[in-house]
This record gives C-alpha cells, sequence and structure tokens, in this order.
C-alpha cells in the first residue's frame, strides 16, 4: 500500500514541478481549510471593532488573586431585557501576577452554573514550579475616575483592568506608557456552551467529512495590542519570514490569518500562512523605543491569527494612546479557554527567560546529539549501515547518529525490527557504539491493528486508544494501514508507553539506541482535510477528526495541538525510565507545542530541496527559537527532490550552524552521502562538517546557556543588537550565541553576498581572521568554500581541533581558544563542560569558566562554584592552542601564572597579516589546564 501511496506522491511532485509556484499556491489553498471555511473564523472576522460590551463587575482579590465578573452591559443596564440567555450568564475572569514581570489572565464560564461540560484547560505545559513565583495580590488600587482597577506587578509595572467595556493592560508605572494589552479594540467574544434549540444546525462538513460538533460553537477571540513595537514575530510553525506580515488590513492582498493547527502538510510551500506540524501560540513585539513584550495563549485547538495592519481599525472611532506605535492583532481560537500570559521584557532575552519559567527551560541534550546525524529513508538493512558507517571513516568525515527509518520494523510495527534485513541489531548497534556512535530508530503513534502485534494488543485491551464519536476505537489510515492512536492525554497511558521502551519489551534496542517521533500531529492520510475526492491524491495526509473523543470526555478539537506534545513526552519519559534516570534522552519530534523543549530536538519536517526552502530554513529555525525551542533543525539537502550539488554543500555550509543537524532524504531521491559528488564537492561537505565538530565546545556551552536561560542557540540578529534597527527583519544571517555571525548563500553559482554586521565592534572572518567593520553592510566575495561567518570583536570561542570519528572521541582532546579583541584590546567567552551524557550535572557536576582577556592579560574565571548538590566534574584537558585576534601590539612572550614549570610556552610567528589591519597570533602548547584558575601575562 505505502509503495502505491508513494507512487502517487511521486506522480504529484512530478506535476507540481511543471507547474507555477503561484498555482502551487492556490492547490494548497483549496486542499485545506481557509478562514472562510471555517466556521468561528469567519464568524470572528466578520465582527467590527468595539462591539465587545462587557462589563467588569464585583472586582475584588481573592486568595491573592484579582477577580471578576464580566457581564454583557445591557445585562447590567436592563436587567429585563430580553437576550440570548446562555451568553449573558457572567464569565469569570482571575488575573495574578508573578515575579520576573510575568502577568496571567484567565477567562472561563462559571462552573457554579453547571456548563454543559468543563471546558478543556491544557495540562501538564505550565511548570507546577511556576505558581511558587506567584506574588501575592495584597491591595487593589482605583483610578480617580473609578474607570478602572490597578494591581502591582513589579517596581516599574502595573496591570490595568478597565471596567467598562473590559479591558487589561499592562503598563509602566512611571510615565504609564503602555506595553501590551487585550480587548482594546473590543472585539473580545466568548461562546458559551449552550442547549441545542430546535432546528439548530451544529455539524460542519468539509470536503466529504462531518464534524458533529456535539457541544455546538465555543470559539473565543479577542484583539491583542503590542506597545512601541515595530515588528511581531514568533507563533511558528510557518514556513514563512521571521517578522509576521500583515493578514488584514490596508493594502494586504493575501487575507489568510496566520494558523495554527497541527497538520501534516504534503510539500509544504515556503511563503505561507498556512499551518504545519507544531503549534506555539506565543507572539513576541520588538521596537526600537521600548524593547520587547511577549503574550502567550495557553490553548490547544484550531487557533487563527491576524496580525493587523497599520491604520486596520481607521474607521472604529477607537483611540489608543497616539504617542505610541502599535502592533494589534487577532486571535481566535475554537474551542478552550482564555488563559493567557502577558511578558514585560523589556529585552528580547528577558521575554524568552520569562516565557521558559512558564513553560520550562530546553533540556540539556547528550553532547553526541548537538554533533552530526546521518539520516535517510531508509538504509536498507545492515549491510548498508555498515557500509555508510565505513564510507565516513574512509573520507575522514566525522558523525556521531545513523538513523533509520520506518522500513526497518516488521511492516511498520513500531518497537520491532525487519528481521530479514536487520537480522542483528544489537549487534549492529554494537558496532557503532565500538566507535563513539548512536542509533536512531523511528516510532511514530500510530500503531497497526494487527491483533497478533503486542502493542496492539494491549493497548486495545486496556482500552488506551483514542475514540471516534461512536466510543469505538477510532480507526484511520497510515504507514501500517488500518491503524489506532494512542490516547497520551491521559497520564496513565502516558506511563504505559513510557515502559515500552526497556530493553526487555523493545527487543532489539540497546542503551546507545534512540527515538524519532514523526507523524505525532497526529498524521491520519484519510482524515478529514483530505481531497474531497477521497481518493487519497498525492498522499494529502491530514489528521484525526476533531469530534474523535480522549479520556475525561475531552474531545480531540480541544486538544489537537498538544497531542504531539504528549507523544513526545511519554517517549522522552520512556527513555529516561530506561536508563534508571541515569541517561539523558534524545527524542526528535515532528510535532510540538508550547514546552516541547523540555523533551528534545524538533525539525521542519518534509522540505523539499531548493533553494527557496534552504532559505526558508532559517527564519523558521529562529522562530522556533524564540518559542522556547532552541533544539531545531531542518533536513539538510531538503527532503523532496534530488539537490543540485550546489545546493546540498551549500547546504550543509549553513547546516553545520543548525542546533539540529541533520541530513535526511525522501526514499525515492538518489542517495546523497557527501562522497558521492566527486572529491571536490566531498572535501567542501568534509570542511563544513569539520566546522561544526571544532565548534562543538562552543555549542555545547550555548545549549547549557539554553537550557539555564531559555536563550535559544540560533538568534535572530535584534536578540543581540535590540536597539539596531537594520536587524529587525532580517532573516537571512543569524547568530550563533552572541559571538558567531552565519549567513546563508540562497541563490545558484553567488559571486557576492551583502552581509550586514551589527555594532560598534570589527568581525573577523571565521575562516581568514580578516577584520571587517561593524554597522555597515559589506559586499563580500563569496567562494564555494563556505558560507561568510563572523566571530565579534570582544568575544572567546572554544574549539576543539582535532577530529575524530565522532564526538564522543573526542571527549579528551585538548581545546583550542580564539580570543578576538576588541577596540579595547579586550575579550570574553564562556565554556561549559560535563561528562555529557548522565543527569549529574544537575546536581553541579560540571566545569563552567569564564574567559576574560583585559590588559594584556588572559585570565580563566570559576563560574561554576555555585552549584548545587557538590557532586564534581573533572577533567583532564588542556588548553593546547590560543589564538589572538586583532592584537594592537605584538606579545613575544607569554607567563602562566601559577607558574607551571613543566610547560614551555610557544610563541607562534606572526601568522598572518590579513586584510585589514588585523592579524593574528598563535600560542602553541600552553598545556594549561581547563578545569582549574589561571592567568595567562602577554609581554
Ligand atoms: C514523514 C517524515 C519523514 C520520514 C517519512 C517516513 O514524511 O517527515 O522525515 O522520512 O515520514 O517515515
Amino acid at each position: 500500500m505505502e509503495t502505491q501511496l508513494e507512487n502517487l506522491r511521486l506522480l504529484f511532485l512530478f506535476l507540481l514541478l511543471g507547474s507555477h509556484l503561484s498555482s502551487v499556491f492556490s492547490w494548497k489553498k483549496e486542499e485545506f481549510r481557509n478562514c472562510i471555511q471555517t466556521p468561528f473564523c469567519k464568524r470572528a472576522r466578520h465582527r467590527n471593532p468595539g462591539s465587545c460590551a462587557l462589563v467588569a463587575h464585583d472586582v475584588t482579590i481573592v486568595n491573592g488573586e484579582l477577580t471578576a465578573k464580566l457581564l454583557p452591559k445591557e445585562n447590567h443596564e436592563n436587567p429585563d431585557q430580553d437576550h440570548d440567555q446562555d451568553q449573558s450568564k457572567p464569565l469569570i475572569l482571575s488575573l495574578s501576577v508573578y515575579q520576573d514581570g510575568i502577568v496571567r489572565l484567565k477567562i472561563d464560564e462559571d462552573p457554579k452554573l453547571d456548563p454543559r461540560k468543563k471546558r478543556f484547560e491544557v495540562p501538564d505545559v505550565i511548570l507546577p514550579e511556576f505558581d511558587q513565583k506567584k506574588l501575592w495580590l495584597q491591595k487593589l488600587l482605583t483610578e480617580e475616575d473609578s474607570s478602572s482597577s490597578v494591581v502591582y506587578l513589579s517596581d516599574s509595572y502595573e496591570v490595568v483592568l478597565r471596567h467598562d467595556p473590559f479591558e487589561v493592560y499592562v503598563r509602566e508605572k512611571e510615565g504609564k506608557r503602555r506595553v501590551v494589552s487585550i480587548n482594546s479594540h473590543g472585539l473580545f467574544d466568548f461562546e458559551q456552551l449552550k442547549v441545542k434549540k430546535e432546528g439548530e444546525e451544529w455539524e460542519e462538513r468539509f470536503k466529504g467529512h462531518t464534524d458533529t460538533r456535539p457541544y455546538g460553537p465555543q470559539s473565543i477571540s479577542f484583539d491583542v495590542s503590542f506597545y512601541d513595537a515595530d515588528f511581531v514575530y514568533g507563533i511558528p510553525e510557518h514556513a514563512t519570514s521571521l517578522a509576521l506580515k500583515p493578514t488584514r488590513g490596508p493594502g494586504v492582498e493575501e487575507s489568510e490569518p496566520y494558523r495554527l493547527f497541527n497538520l501534516d502538510v504534503f510539500e509544504y510551500v515556503h511563503e505561507s500562512p498556512f499551518g504545519l506540524y507544531g503549534s506555539i501560540p506565543f507572539m513576541i513585539s520588538h521596537g526600537k523605543s521600548r524593547g520587547t513584550s511577549g503574550f502567550f495563549w495557553l490553548n490547544s485547538a484550531e487557533m487563527q491569527i491576524d496580525v493587523l495592519g497599520s491604520g486596520w481599525d481607521a474607521e472604529s472611532g477607537i483611540s489608543l494612546p497616539s504617542s505610541q506605535s502599535r502592533i494589534d492583532t487577532f486571535w481566535m481560537s475554537e474551542a478552550g479557554i482564555v488563559d493567557t500570559f502577558f511578558f514585560v521584557g523589556p529585552g528580547p532575552k528577558d521575554v524568552v527567560r520569562q516565557y521558559t519559567s512558564v513553560t520550562g527551560r530546553p533540556s540539556m541534550p547528550q553532547l553526541f546529539a548537538t554533533a552530526y546525524h546521518q539520516c535517510r529513508w531508509n538504509y536498507r538493512d545492515e549491510e548498508d549501515v555498515e557500509n555508510v558507517d565505513s564510507k565516513f571513516d574512509e573520507h575522514d568525515i566525522p558523525y556521531d547518529v545513523l538513523w533509520l527509518d520506518i522500513e526497518h520494523t516488521d511492516g511498520k510495527r513500531y518497537l520491532t525490527w525487519d528481521r530479514v534485513l536487520f537480522p542483528h541489531p544489537e549487534e549492529m548497534q554494537r558496532k557503532l557504539a565500538a566507535k563513539g556512535r548512536h542509533m536512531v530508530t523511528i516510532v511514530d503513534p500510530h500503531i497497526k491493528r494487527d491483533d497478533s502485534y503486542f502493542l496492539h494488543k494491549e493497548a486495545s485491551q486496556k482500552g488506551y486508544y483514542v475514540k471516534d464519536a461512536t466510543g469505538n476505537d477510532y480507526d484511520g489510515w497510515c504507514w501500517p494501514g488500518s491503524s489506532s492512536y494512542l490516547d497520551v492525554v491521559n497520564p496513565e497511558i502516558r506511563s504505559w508507553w513510557a515502559e515500552r521502551f526497556s530493553s526487555k519489551v523493545y527487543v532489539g534496542s540497546t542503551p546507545s539506541l534512540y527515538i524519532w517521533n514523526d507523524m505525532n500531529e497526529p498524521s491520519v492520510f484519510n482524515g478529514p482535510e483530505d481531497m474531497s475526492s477521497g481518493k487519497m491524491i498525492g498522499n494529502a495526509k491530514v489528521t484525526m477528526p476533531r469530534d474523535a473523543l480522549h479520556q475525561g470526555g475531552v474531545e480531540h478539537r480541544e486538544v489537537h495541538n498538544a497531542y504531539g506534545y504528549y507523544f513526545h513526552m511519554a517517549t522522552s519519559d520512556g527513555l529516561v525510565k530506561r536508563g534508571d534516570g541515569n541517561d539523558r534522552p534524545f527524542v526528535l519530534s515532528r510535532a510540538f507545542f508550547a514546552g516541547s523543549q523540555r523533551y528534545g530536538a524538533v525539525w521542519t519536517g518534509d522540505n523539499t530541496a531548493d533553494w527557496d526552502h534552504l532559505r526558508v530554513s532559517v527564519p523558521m529555525i529562529l522562530t522556533l527559537g524564540l518559542t522556547g525551542l532552541s533544539f531545531t533543525g531542518a533536513d539538510v539537502g531538503g527532503f523532496f527532490g534530488n539537490p543540485e550539488p550546489e545546493l546540498l554543500v551549500r547546504w550543509y555550509q549553513i547546516g553545520a550552524y543548525y542546533p539540529f543537524f541533520r541530513a535526511h532524504a525522501h526514499h525515492d531521491t538518489k542517495r546523497r552521502e557527501p562522497w558521492l559528488f566527486g572529491e571536490r564537492r566531498t572535501e567542501l561537505i568534509k570542511e563544513a562538517v569539520h566546522m561544526r565538530y571544532m565548534l562543538l565546545p562552543y555549542f555545547y556551552t550555548l545549549f547549557r546557556e539554553a537550557n539555564t536561560s531559555g536563550i535559544p542557540v540560533a538568534r535572530p540578529l535584534w536578540m543581540e543588537f535590540p536597539s539596531e534597527e537594520a536587524t529587525f527583519s532580517n532573516d537571512e544571517a543569524f547568530m550563533v550565541g552572541n559571538s558567531l555571525l552565519v549567513q546563508g548563500i540562497y541563490t545558484e553559482r553567488a559571486k557576492y553576498a551583502s552581509v550586514y554586521l551589527p555594532g560598534k565592534e570589527s568581525w573577523y572572518d571565521l575562516k581568514t581572521g580578516a577584520v571587517y567593520k561593524g554597522g555597515v553592510t559589506h559586499k563580500l566575495d563569496v567562494s564555494e568554500e563556505s558560507v561568510p561567518a563572523f566571530q565579534k570583536a570582544g568575544t572567546i570561542i572554544p574549539r576543539k581541533d582535532r577530529f575524530r570519528r565522532s564526538s564522543t572521541q573526542m571527549i579528551n582532546d585538548p581545546y583550542t581558544l580564539v580570543i578576538a579583541l576588541n577596540s579595547s584590546q579586550k575579550a570574553e567567552g564562556e565554556l561549559y563542560i560535563d561528562d555529557g551524557k548522565s543527569f549529574s550535572f544537575e546536581k553541579g557536576a560540571y566545569i563552567h569558566r569564564r574567559f576574560v582577556f583585559s590588559n594584556g592579560k588572559l585570565t580563566s574565571h570559576n563560574v561554576a562554584s555555585n552549584a548545587p548538590g557538590g557532586a564534581q566534574f573533572l577533567s583532564e584537558c588542556v588548553i593546547e592552542r590560543i589564538i589572538l585576534l586583532g592584537c594592537s601590539a605584538g606579545p613575544k612572550n607569554a607567563l602562566i601564572e601559577p607558574e607551571n614549570n613543566n610547560v614551555e610556552i610557544e610563541m607562534g610567528p606572526l601568522l598572518l597579516k590579513s586584510k585589514g589591519s588585523s592579524s593574528f597570533i598563535t600560542i602553541r602548547k600552553p598545556n594549561i589546564p581547563v578545569a582549574s584558575d589561571w592567568t595567562i601575562n602577554f609581554l
């Protein structure tokens, strides 16, 4: 069956290639529901500003929170008037404030009024410890004219609830400038659950599928405004620009909102607001005058978000402070409750830190996972695996992980092996492990409905599957054919799933095997939103019906966007259990939700081997980073189609800087391992991979920074240069940490690239050491050898320059420090090291150094002294080389303190006079221990 499906896919691909991009786009538009075809979106978009007449009553403080009732105006002023009973029930508003400038605003139906069903609140996303940061509100202030209530947020900010009509905003105490607000345009609407009236039609039909909608309309929508904002970002996943474009308003032609609905979109197009595999309803605004703020709506139903172009409200008669520039947005969701968070920033890093204090910091990956991964659908058999593995050695290309896609299983029964193709899985894994390498196998959430399959037998007996609207196990079509889907929203079922990863259950697995969760949107080939003909043309994979049922009477529509998140969570917990809590899990997931950063890596799904997809991979990864997911990447080479060798090389060159670096390809593409395109190309790919391996100590340090602060590994330029307007919409270049800037090359045979280097300090070319001025756009010559990459003056980057077969074989290798001096002859950088594997770093078993160069001295400081738990990590590694860039006085000698008699430092000659005025000096073999305090005096 899957071969037939794939043939159809190919035929379709062929047809598409012949057509113009715009027709591809319109084809996509027809295939998926747009706003007009989605009744809640259509209704919401039709409302006019000012239509919300909800008034806040009974405003008071209870249990340290502000609470109020929201009632329609007429109800209050004219209680006898006849109106819709259901919609005039009070809504309950509660507002709580937290340390570090975070506000939580919830609005729901009143549970005491016996609604027909408890509306869904997304469980297990908000960290339990977040509650400890709650500030117990004591006092409610009232504005002079009694129009609003005001509560404390921090010494600099306060929250205002205007009563009539209700509006909530955060403002600065001094000067009263607004930061973020909700319902300032009076678009708030909350469809309360009601009893069906005679003759009312609740069912919805789309392309041959019927959604029974037993609870009727239950959508919520409202406007959110960001003040002093020049751009808004976030709300992945869309294949589009980093700075979000207006979707409505004067001069906007393309009028679809950004959709958040996890879908497996076959051959997604770039430049599109359609929702892809994951959803994070978190938006960040940034502007030159104030800085950054954020807004997060914890809601896992389908969401549609409009970015409203300036002037959209010209006719509304609503006036907001005109001294502040503003971006208005409009949020619509099919179900759930209002559970929203406001973040005050004021810096970009503050907002990400605040957001990840609510949804969790990214987990710390194992070292091997931060290195290069080799994947393909599929490595055919054990011999193929062995050949590929040995070719890497033959060509001196390091790699850490070999991946097996769905064909390695026994008929797409996950956690089994095709014993003809893979008769000795343990031995195969052990051979890889002997070279310090790992294996990853795919495990999808659809379970083949086959009574002889142990997983299906147990899951169906225990009643662990999602049910259809009639209460039977939901039966959908996926890779194995007829399949059912585990109800992982339920913690008991997650716990059962987690147990499946023990070596007893997952026969043929060894401790060096890790997991890939795919199709967890969930993807269902014959689910709703497929082609109306029902022929599954082009394998248009879609998803589960919205009226399918999860335990506790939760409808799939309410939880859809978080389904993949729970599956990822359960698998990741499974690997932790397998290793008795001593082995950090690695699980790659395609679907994601807010909080997925706690469970592992995410990739951008089935991209295409073309230059546009190479280009869009960068804003996609940057957006994920801004919304908490720091461990992300795109399929290097492009999944569909065959990349021209030049494109493949360029993809490796930029992919080497993706936080997650994996090559992958569809099974109908030609083989494309790095050595298949002639000696020169192999050499170029090898150099790109080598660059990643050299920089692994720097990357690992950045992963630790993400793990402690949420600040992503790959960052938009404006995150590092928040007051430089020239960076705000730049998504062709990005920062890796605070020290490296990388510019992709996105066109064929490029001769030049325009590269804007921000800031006042200079930048050093990573390969040549050539120096370039900051604050200027440079027109640079481009060669095939690398993409432009620069180290910022004033930074120190730790490297390992000896190449081995895998990252784990480099563990004892010595370090190189690259010191790029700024105009004051100063620089700083950090290095984080731990065992690369276990959780003992959480108990303090790590080394964390800060290197500071100033006044001609380089000093290594311990910044791990406050580590909890008292555990220790020791390292014998030394620093074998120091490279000084931009040194104005050429030192002749270097003295180490404390004195180290065994070491004789060799000062390398002045190696290179590079283009600008810079030079670099190498200090050979200082051989100082990386883990201790020392100073080097350059004389
Ligand atoms: C999906 C995945 C892709 C994988 C394929 C087969 O299309 O996105 O990466 O190779 O399924 O498992």
